[in-house]
């Protein structure tokens, strides 16, 4: 089967994004109002959280066929604070699994009004195929793609970074450990180039680090310390052994000591580094306790902006497919 690209599906015929597959084509305008409606939406915890009815009347899906908290959570708060009704189908004992198609799932969806389905996966390529299938009136967010893509979670990274750093231009933005299997990454280093971020880190040990046509620019780094030096960011990824073969699992010791974050190793860092994690965190392996609960972690702030986010998102499609309908 050959997969549309990501990019080409993930706007109509207008230009305006109607799905959001990818972060690879969109524009540092366009990454920047993401950012700024997402930051409207960004409220303290403790205060009550930001609500409007931009998707009154509407129903979001959730389909997640590969494990998550955080993202399944936030999306399906985000959908709600909009106004919108949500499902959530539990896709181990979804028909998938009795074998019907997912794109005769989200037909089936598509029949009974949904208009937003999110969706994560391990197939590399699925939600764009699914994005050029449906209805023009349905939007399709990648929650989510094997290793390649997470587009929501590079712009809660990115606006973690904006709040705290205000301007990317100088910035050493270093990612460290699971970089060849990790959405995560990619996603940060398609959001952080674009927005312009001095130099963007990659440092892993050698079986983990990506090939060379991979993370175009990014400066690679075997050794964690020569990365940390003069770091302003560091993200720290889960080693994801469900995407290895037996033979890159590394041995748990051996990374910990060389690539795990711990306050010592900080140390080499500005001083006012801040350390970002996507969850879930395996502490004490790739991060310390002390340095996910300390003073320079925003691993939490990532979290709450994560629903901002997808709040800014689920409008901002749902707005431009109502614009395209209405202007028709
Ligand atoms: C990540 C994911 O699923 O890509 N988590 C997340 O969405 N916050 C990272 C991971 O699984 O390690």
């Amino acid at each position: 089967m050959t997969y549309p690209l990501s990019h080409e599906v993930q706007r109509d015929p207008d230009g305006r994004l109607r799905h959001l597959i990818t972060l690879e084509d969109l524009s540092r305008a366009e990454l920047t109002a993401l950012l700024d409606l997402a930051q409207f939406y960004v409220r303290v915890p403790g205060d009550l959280p930001a609500r409007d009815q931009s998707l009154a009347g509407r129903t979001v899906a959730n389909l997640f066929f590969e494990p998550s908290t955080r993202t399944r959570v936030s999306f399906e708060l985000a959908a709600r604070r909009l106004g919108a009704e949500t499902v959530n189908l539990d896709m181990q004992s979804s028909s998938r699994m009795k074998g019907e198609t997912v794109l005769d799932t989200i037909y089936t969806l598509e029949a009974m009004h949904v208009d937003v389905l999110v969706m994560r996966d391990a197939q590399p390529g699925l939600p764009a195929s699914v994005a050029a299938a449906v209805e023009p009136f349905v939007s399709i967010l990648n929650a989510g793609e094997a290793h390649l893509s997470h587009p929501t979670q590079g712009l809660l990274d990115a606006l973690t970074i904006r709040q705290h750093k205000r301007h990317f231009e100088n910035l050493k933005v270093v990612v460290v450990g699971d970089i060849e299997h990790s959405r995560v990454a990619r996603s940060a280093w398609q959001a952080l180039t674009t927005l312009g971020v001095g130099e963007f880190a990659i440092a892993a040990p050698a079986d983990l680090m990506p090939t060379a046509g991979d993370f175009a620019r990014a400066t690679r780094y075997d050794r964690l310390d020569r990365a940390l030096a003069g770091a302003d960011v560091v993200m720290a990824l889960r080693v994801q052994r469900e995407r290895m073969q037996e033979a890159q699992i590394p041995d748990e010791a051996t990374y910990s000591r060389e690539f795990g974050i711990t306050a010592d190793r900080l140390a080499g860092a500005r001083a006012d580094v801040i350390v970002m994690h996507p969850g879930p965190m395996n502490r004490g392996f790739e991060i310390a306790a002390e340095v996910a609960d300390g003073p320079r972690s925003v691993i939490r702030q990532q979290v709450t902006n994560g629903v901002a986010v997808r709040m800014a998102v689920l409008a901002t499609v749902v707005r431009n497919v109502q614009a395209r309908r209405h202007f028709q």
